[in-house]
């Protein structure tokens, strides 16, 4: 990859018999030299290369991270392969809900099974997960066999973490950290896709919904500097991409406790200024803190900023809203959407909600189908309270049955997919822009791509058009995606 070609020289001009540096990155860099050659043995005693697998769960920030794991491993000589049966797999794990944590226990079975038949292989696990104290208690007693553990605040010591792993493969190497105020940038990076990429713009979370495990395994919000970011993407242009995400678990509140404090909203409005870039968007937006600068923004770029908004609602009883510590109210988060539809009237509006948060009545959850009739999202992510130990939330006791939570869960599963089908066919027969991505999954005749407003659409072509801005025809919406024809 075009971009990676710097570390290369750096890295292949590091002797990596002398001491290491502290310097971060300059650290990794040799730490990846060191890795290399103890790779080149292991390969010249198997006569062949090894392979290597990411699996990610969870959300953009964790997919993102896994670009930077993978650039790391490609940097340091192993190859990448799309199945697990490789030399080294490494798992990106989540643990928003209880059942992203069963299925790492459940597939970490699988794995054993494939190194007990090749007993060089190596297991690695990494992530919000591992930010549990309990979660690796769990995995030195039971899962003795996995070679690697790290946490969030470390990903980019992957080469140190692997060199050493790598110099003792019958040691179980742990390195998790409680909290760090370094972000360490410039390091490898393979991006899954060739034209467009996340951007991380801060990291961590100070909010504490009662619900949530964020702010406990991903740490206290730490924002880049914007000449940072704006380099990082300036260079991601330079190498093709041309769509960009700004991340962050609450973008809205980015830049706020920066030595000279800088808005979300003038980093975003700098980053539309960036020639060559034709798209961008970020995620996610906390309704408490969505600023009139913000909407001012957007609706000054609209053809280069993405007419969407994701703002999650979690619930809409003020009731449940205050308990959950989420600072807003039905009729505040209302009066937000009022005010962003006034400025944006074709915007796209997605959310998250949550059924069955502890104490949720009938009147409750009734609440929360009454703002969604009248938002009326183009999607909606569903979900079902999953206790968190260590919230709030997880001490309280009346626990809505199971029953009871799932009926909730089936009315508005049905109410947002309606609507949502509703809305997303606003655009049926206009002619939209279509950024494709790659070749349709089931009709090798059809690719694949995304609307500005994130909307998917199918419609004849080829791989030359990948990674290319299309006029499309929207000639028919199928529920929550179109197909159409080149306009
Ligand atoms: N149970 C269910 N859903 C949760 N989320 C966060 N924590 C929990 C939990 N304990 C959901 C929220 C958040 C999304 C990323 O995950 O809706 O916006
Ligand atoms: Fe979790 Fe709330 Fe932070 Fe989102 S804003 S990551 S829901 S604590």
């Amino acid at each position: 990859m075009e971009t990676n070609k710097a570390y290369e020289e750096i890295i292949s001009s590091l002797d990596p018999c002398a001491p290491a540096p502290e310097d971060e990155p300059f650290r990794q860099y040799y730490f990846i030299a060191r890795a290399r050659k103890s790779l080149a043995e292991v390969e010249a005693k198997l006569g062949r290369k090894l392979t290597f697998h990411v699996a990610t769960f969870g959300c953009q920030m964790n997919a993102r991270d896994s670009e930077k794991l993978r650039g790391i491993l490609e940097e340091i000589g192993y190859v990448p392969v799309d199945t697990e049966e490789a030399d080294l797999v490494l798992y990106n794990t989540c643990t928003v809900r209880e059942n992203a944590n069963t299925k790492v226990y459940g597939r970490l079975g699988g794995l054993h099974s494939w190194k007990k038949k090749n007993p060089h292989m190596m297991i690695g696990l990494c992530g919000c997960m591992m930010q549990e104290e309990h979660v690796v208690k769990t995995i030195r007693e039971k899962y003795r066999f996995v070679n690697l553990i790290f946490g969030t605040h470390n990903i980019y010591k992957l080469a140190e973490l692997m060199s050493r792993a790598l110099d003792h493969p019958d040691e179980m190497v742990v390195d998790i950290q409680q909290k760090t105020d370094l972000m360490v940038e410039q390091l490898p990076v393979d991006r899954t896709y060739k034209f467009k990429s996340g951007v991380n713009i801060m990291y961590g979370c100070n909010n504490f919904c009662s619900y949530c495990i964020v702010p406990y395994v991903r740490g206290r919000e730490k924002s880049r500097e914007p000449l940072d970011i704006l380099r990082e993407i300036e260079q991601l242009v330079a190498d093709g991409v041309i769509e960009v995400m700004l991340l962050g678990q609450n973008v809205n509140s980015y830049g706020k406790t920066l030595e000279n404090p800088v808005s979300f909203a003038e980093l975003l409005e700098s980053v539309a200024q960036i020639d060559g870039l034709r798209r961008v968007r970020f995620m996610t937006s906390h309704p408490k803190d969505l600023s009139d600068e913000l909407i001012a923004v957007m609706a000054k770029y609209p053809d280069k900023i993405c007419p969407h908004l994701h703002l999650p609602l979690q619930s809409g009883s003020s009731r449940l809203l205050k308990h959950m510590n989420r600072r807003y109210t039905k009729e505040s988060y209302l009066e937000l959407v009022d005010k962003i539809r006034a400025a944006m009237p074709d915007i796209s509006l997605t959310t998250d909600i949550i059924v069955g948060y502890p104490g949720e009545t009938e009147e409750d959850f009734q609440e929360t189908l009454e703002v969604v009739e009248k938002v009326r999202y183009d999607s909606a992510f569903t979900f079902i309270y999953s206790k968190r130990s260590g919230t709030p939330a997880a001490k309280m006791d009346d626990q809505v049955p199971e029953d009871v939570v799932k009926d909730r869960f089936n009315r508005l599963l049905l109410l947002v997919q309606n609507i949502g089908r509703e809305q997303t066919a606003r655009f049926e027969g206009q002619v939209k822009e279509v950024l494709v991505e790659h070749i349709n999954e089931q009709d090798p005749g059809l690719v694949t791509g995304r609307m500005d407003n994130n909307s998917v659409v199918h419609f004849p072509g080829d791989a030359s058009l990948i990674g290319q801005i299309v006029k499309v025809k929207l000639d028919k919406c199928h529920g929550f995606y179109y197909l159409g024809t080149q306009a």
